[in-house]
Parts: structure tokens; sequence; C-alpha cells
């Protein structure tokens, strides 16, 4: 048998060694795909949660039943309660934050603001005696219908954030409880 012929046999009987890495190579992409499909499955339902979290911002909840609300033009302050997640447990329906409803009469729904000062986030008082909103992080101040006092030297660089209010059964008051950005003049939702 003449040299040509042995290098023949060998090809044939062990493969292209170049043909066998590339196929080594293929099998590794491939396998490391199949694997990160689960991966990324799993690491989806994992954060699940979170964004469910993130996404319960805006939806309506109830708050007061309109009886409630007395309809005499002052802000009235209520708990917002909601069922909280904290990572990936489930709590009973607690506080989540507040909102001032006003009704200035029988014959209208109310006003519905929301607690949370534009500025940096502190928990907004109603001052009756004042008739003003009063934040005591940074003194910002509105009216009774959530307008700046003094805009152009309010720390506060917007009115206080009005909500979406429904009502719901003839005397159920439904607010779409949401943060917004702190910080900035526009209402941008967090
Ligand atoms: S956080 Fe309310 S005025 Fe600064």
């Amino acid at each position: 048998m003449n040299q040509d012929a042995k290098s023949h046999d060998s090809d044939a009987g062990s493969g292209d060694p170049r043909r066998g890495f590339f196929a080594q190579v293929a099998s590794i992409v491939v396998g490391g795909f199949v694997g990160l499909v689960p991966l990324v499955s799993g690491l989806v339902v994992f954060f699940d949660p979170l964004g469910r979290r993130r996404s319960q911002g805006g939806k309506p909840l109830r708050v007061a039943s309109l009886d409630a609300v007395p309809a005499d033009g002052l802000p009235h302050r209520f708990p917002v309660i909601d069922t909280r997640w904290d990572k990936w447990s489930k709590y009973p329906p607690q506080p989540i934050g507040a909102v001032y409803l006003r009704r200035q009469s029988e014959d209208e729904p109310p006003q519905a603001v929301s607690a949370v000062c534009p500025h940096l986030g502190c928990a907004v008082d109603f001052k009756a005696d004042q008739a003003l909103y009063q934040c005591p992080c940074h003194n910002s101040s509105w009216t009774p219908d959530a307008v700046r006092v003094r805009p152009e030297s309010c720390p506060s660089p917007r009115d206080l954030d009005e909500l979406e209010v429904e009502i719901r059964n003839d005397n159920e008051v439904w607010v779409r409880y949401q943060r917004f950005r702190s910080g900035i003049a526009k209402k941008i939702p967090e």
C-alpha cells in the first residue's frame, strides 16, 4: 500500500480534526442556548413579584365611603390600604400611603390629592387653622385646592399631585393611587 492510500485510510478512520473542532464548538453553542432558555424563564419568574409591586402603583383602590367625606370644602386625610408585596412574599392589606379628599358640595365627587410632597417626597399635612397644605421638610405650602402658594419661592416644583377619582356603587370613593417623580416640574408617574 502506498503512502497516499495510508493517509486516506487514516482520515477515514479518525475523522478530520478541524471538522471535529467545529462540531464541538457548535454543540457548546447550541447546548448553551438550550440551557439559557430555562435560566431566563426562571429569572423572569424569580423577579416577577418586584415587577408586580411596581405595576400596583397605578391601580384603583377603595379609599373611603362618600358619606365619610364631609362636603365642607376642606381636605380630609384617608389612608390608602392595599396588599403589599415584599420581594417574594405577599402580606395582608395594610396602609401604603395617604390621600386627601375634598368635596365642595354634596353633588360633586371629591378631589383626590396625594399626600406625598412633589419636592422630595415628605408627607404633606393639611393645617385647618391656616387653611393650607404644608410640607414640614422645606416649608412648601399649597392652597386647599392643591395649588402652590408663592410658586416663585416655593421649594416644590409643582402643585400637589391630583389623582383620578371614581365613584362606584353610588357610595364608594376609589382613587387611582400612584406616585410621581419628585423634584421636577412635570408630573411623571414613577
Ligand atoms: S420635601 Fe416637601 S418641601 Fe421639600
